[in-house]
């Protein structure tokens, strides 16, 4: 059985840009987002530059059964997933009394249920191959509430919690589990999708490749929760010293993405 690394939210920004540089390093990739189109592209791409088996598996991770399709589409197909990277996640900004309740369902499904389904397919597998890594991209919005994405932050904070459980439950199986906690990465597809207007974020804004080394850091290291950038660490360092209401009420000034901050 070929080993290879599923990469959910590949068709375009973060996740994209991981599975070039997952290719680049000679590893056979499933690539998952909705946008079948954007994906065969990528995948015909990454088979010339560099000679990998790329296949691509369509999905709307909203959808209850999608996680289960996945998965069943690489059984069938005899393919081992070693590398699990849970990349596909967006946001919305704004008061969350007005986040219509489909995208608060839809946010949910993507962000935390598709993550904790397809965590929990592939494993059993990787435990018995003894061997395996799940890669979880949270966000630094995981660590308090951000107001104006109340819902992405819980969203991400789940992420982040289930992520520190699961590394304690695998101490010693072979099988590591990581979350990668970014602050604001240069997308504008991620912000137009969020109505996010991006000349209000505060803070600094990485570019995808820090997420990448992050990656490599990840997959070459030990260690559960990653923070990217020397900022990214530096603002989670500080929350110790700070009250808990300030922390919340300044991550919301720094993401500008509520009124009232
Ligand atoms: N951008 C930031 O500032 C930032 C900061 C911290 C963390 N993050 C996290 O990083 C990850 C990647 O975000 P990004 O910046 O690369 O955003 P992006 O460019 O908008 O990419 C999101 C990816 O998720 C996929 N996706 C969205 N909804 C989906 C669904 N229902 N089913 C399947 N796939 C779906 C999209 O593909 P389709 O549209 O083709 O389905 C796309 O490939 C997310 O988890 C995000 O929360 C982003």
């Amino acid at each position: 059985m070929k080993s290879y690394t599923l990469i959910t939210g590949a068709s375009g920004g973060t996740g994209k840009a991981i599975a070039a540089d997952r290719a680049k390093s000679g590893e056979h990739l499933v690539l998952v987002a909705r946008s079948g189109d954007k994906l065969e592209a990528l995948a015909a791409e990454l088979r010339g530059a560099h000679g990998v088996d790329v296949q691509v598996c369509p999905r709307d991770l909203s959808e209850p059964e999608a996680a289960k399709q996945v998965f069943r589409f690489c059984e069938e197909r005899s393919i081992g997933v070693d590398r699990l990277v849970n990349c596909a996640g967006f946001s919305v900004t704004g008061g969350f009394e007005q986040m219509p309740e489909e995208e608060l369902v839809r946010m949910s499904m993507v962000n935390m249920v598709a993550v904790a389904t397809l965590t929990r397919l592939f494993l059993p597998s990787m435990l018995q191959r003894r061997q395996g890594v799940v890669a979880n991209i949270a966000s630094l919005g995981g660590f308090q509430g951000v107001p104006g994405m109340a819902c992405y932050s819980a969203t991400k904070s789940f992420v982040v919690t289930l992520t520190e459980a699961l590394a304690g439950e695998l101490s010693g199986t072979g099988v590591r589990v990581f979350a990668i906690c970014p602050g604001f990465i240069d997308n504008d597809q991620f912000y137009s999708r969020a109505g996010h207007d991006r000349s209000r974020i505060i803070t600094p804004v990485s570019s995808p490749e820090v997420v990448i080394r992050a990656v490599r850091r990840g997959l070459a290291g030990n260690s559960v929760l990653i923070l990217p950038t020397s900022f990214d660490s530096m603002m989670r360092f500080t929350q110790r010293f700070v009250p808990r209401k300030l922390v919340v009420w300044l991550a919301g000034l720094f993401a500008g993405a509520h009124e009232k901050t």
